[in-house]
C-alpha cells in the first residue's frame, strides 16, 4: 500500500514538473510561433526559391509577386481542384487550411 501511495507521490510530482515545463514553452511561444511559421514556408523554397523570389525565367512561377490573398486563393484552388498542376494539387493538399494561410502570409506580398 505504501509502494502505491509513494508511487502516486512521485507521478505527481513528474506531472508537476511536465507543466512547469508547458509554462516554459508558452513563455518561449512567440519565438518558437515564428520558427515554425518560416519552416512551413520554407518548405517551397526547393522550387520557387527562397521567400518565393526563385530565378526569372527558371521556369518556376515567382510566387513572391503575389499579393497574400492572392497565394492563399491559388493555393486553396490547388488543394481543391479548381486549378490544375503537376505538383501543386498534391503538395496543397498536404496542408491544412491553417498552414496554407501561414504560408500565404509569410510569403505573399503584405
Ligand atoms: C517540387 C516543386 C514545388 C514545390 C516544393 C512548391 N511548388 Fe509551387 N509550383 C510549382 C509548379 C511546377 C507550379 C506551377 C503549377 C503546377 O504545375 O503545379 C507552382 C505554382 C505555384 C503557385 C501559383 C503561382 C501563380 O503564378 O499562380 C503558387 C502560389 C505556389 N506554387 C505556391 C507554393 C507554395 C506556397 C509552396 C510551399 C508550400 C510551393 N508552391 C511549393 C512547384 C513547386
Amino acid at each position: 500500500m505504501i509502494y502505491f501511495r509513494r508511487t502516486f507521490v512521485q507521478l505527481f510530482v513528474a506531472v508537476s514538473i511536465m507543466s512547469a515545463g508547458s509554462f516554459e514553452a508558452i513563455a518561449q511561444g512567440d519565438e518558437a510561433k515564428v520558427l515554425y511559421q518560416r519552416s512551413l514556408a520554407a518548405t517551397c523554397a526547393s522550387c520557387h526559391g527562397t521567400d518565393g523570389k526563385g530565378v526569372e525565367n527558371g521556369g518556376m512561377p515567382l510566387i513572391h509577386q503575389l499579393s497574400q490573398s492572392n497565394m492563399l486563393a491559388q493555393l486553396m484552388a490547388f488543394k481543391s481542384g479548381a486549378r490544375s498542376g503537376t505538383i501543386m494539387p498534391q503538395l496543397a493538399k498536404g496542408y491544412t487550411d491553417e498552414q496554407l494561410e501561414i504560408i500565404a502570409r509569410v510569403l505573399g506580398q503584405k
